[in-house]
């Protein structure tokens, strides 16, 4: 949670004001608000403060400090990591008919990233699609999230019904079995996805990937973030890999990446 590298600026001494805020947030939490839009991010916060009585940002940043279940709750409210098993099954198919097909064409092990994973929804679908539809490819998934409460989740694999809503029955009990309140994610599928804590907007990346899913996250971000970070995806990819962005995402002006569209919220680095 606490940046020790940073001295903690004490709660007294920061004014109450979003940029206060900013500022005092950074050394708590990693997170840099500054790469987030403004005006959405200080209404999150502010919904957030109203909801449980706090009236400055002082004292909710000593609220913070004092209540680790506070934190977690806030940290939560402002990633927003709302997902589910096969989000968007239209992009699914796709993925399915078109790209996956057109990447195995020329090799048999895939290195894919799910950036900004939740709790292992999107990188375990992956998964389950290549088992189903591709059996003969080995593929090595690589997921990625700031926030260490669903990278729990995802490790440990273990889900409610509501999260497979767009998830066809016999999938569900082929690559799950029944759990206290839910559903567990069998070992099988376990083994070929590594969840690791990462902030994209400052992390450097490896390279060499075949195919980057960043779906839904970037929605906050401000237009230079978003800039910086499809470059360094663009940088992170093979030739002829595909970036899958979410279904409000559209990369206009990103040309000079060596990105192009090849479907709707697919784009391939030319190769
Ligand atoms: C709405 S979920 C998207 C999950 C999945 N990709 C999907 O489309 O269903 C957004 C995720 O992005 C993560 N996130 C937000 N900012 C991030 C950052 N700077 N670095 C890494 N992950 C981030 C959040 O923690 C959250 O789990």
């Amino acid at each position: 949670m606490v940046n020790v590298r940073c001295p903690l600026l004490p709660y007294s001494s920061v004014p109450d004001t979003y940029e206060g805020f900013v500022k005092a947030f950074r050394p708590r939490s990693g997170l840099d608000l500054n790469f987030y839009k403004p005006n959405q991010m200080q209404r999150r916060i502010l919904s957030f403060m109203n909801s449980r009585g706090f009236r400055s940002y002082p004292e909710f940043l000593r609220a913070l400090d004092r209540d680790r279940g506070l934190y977690d709750a806030f940290f939560k409210h402002l990633t927003i990591n709302v997902t589910q098993f096969f989000r968007d099954a239209k992009q699914w198919q796709t993925l399915q008919d078109d790209i996956l097909p057109s990447l195995v064409r020329v090799k048999f092990s895939l290195r894919l990233w799910s950036a900004g994973c939740s709790g292992g929804q999107e990188p375990y679908s992956l998964a389950i699609l290549l088992a189903e539809h591709f059996p003969a490819v080995r593929p090595a998934i690589l997921a990625t999230d700031i926030d260490d409460n669903v990278l729990r989740q995802a490790k440990e694999g273990l889900y409610s019904a509501n999260d497979f809503a767009s998830t066809p029955p016999e999938i569900l009990s082929k690559y799950f079995s029944p759990a206290d309140h839910g559903y567990r994610v069998r070992d099988s599928l376990k083994r070929l996805v590594s969840f690791q804590h990462q902030d994209l907007l400052t992390a450097r990346f490896e390279t060499g990937f075949d195919f980057i899913a960043c779906r839904n996250v970037v929605i906050y971000f401000t237009e230079e973030a978003k800039q910086l970070l499809y470059a360094k995806f663009a940088e992170s990819l093979n030739l002829g890999g595909i970036l899958f962005t979410g279904s409000t995402e559209h990369l206009f002006g990103m040309s000079h990446l060596g990105l192009k569209p090849v479907s709707p919220f697919f784009y391939q680095k030319n190769g």
